[in-house]
């Protein structure tokens, strides 16, 4: 994996206008792929906690494609910040799971710390800044313990709306 496979992953990295955060986006998950010792990461769902067969990558766009659209209608929010976050809050995911047997599974790193958590160090590792890592810190129920930012209240939603349709169409309660 590199840089070009990463940009075509994720179309989304072409919004963003500050080159310092697109540089940081793709250095993100190419660490985090490093770090869980990924070949590819395509297929990687987006979770273990429901039978979806949706991949982290199709979250991830989805967040992202949401997260534009709504930044659109609110500028008084840092659109770039936006972006960037919508596109790494997830990224940490790549050390929660691991392919065991040709099974996605939680991976014993991911039974002590969560992708919040781990994304958050690969975020600031990736040298993108604190208001970004604060989205990934805060996206989920970590988030309830501080004051979300305007963007990561945005991202939060964004994420819960996928997670949450996704599971009413399988559903489940
Ligand atoms: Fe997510």
């Amino acid at each position: 994996m590199d840089e070009s496979y990463i940009k075509r992953l994720f179309p989304g990295i072409e919004e963003i206008k500050n080159e310092e955060f697109k540089k940081g986006v793709i250095s993100a998950w190419l660490i985090s792929a490093q770090k869980g010792n990924w070949n590819d990461i395509k297929d990687i769902p987006f979770t273990l906690l429901i039978p979806t067969k949706k991949s982290l990558i199709e979250h991830t766009n989805a967040v992202t494609e949401m997260a534009i659209a709504i930044a659109r209608v609110r500028p008084d929010l840092d659109f770039d910040i936006v972006v960037a976050g919508a596109l790494v809050h997830d990224v940490g995911k790549l050390l929660e799971y691991e392919l065991k047997n040709g099974k996605f599974v939680k991976s014993c790193y991911g039974e002590l710390v969560r992708h919040p958590v781990s994304g958050y160090q690969i975020v600031l590792e990736a040298g993108l800044p604190l208001e970004i890592a604060h989205i990934v810190a805060a996206h989920s129920e970590e988030g309830e313990k501080v004051k979300r930012s305007p963007e990561a209240i945005l991202i939060h939603h964004c994420d819960f709306i996928d997670f949450e349709i996704e599971k009413r169409r399988l559903g489940i309660k």
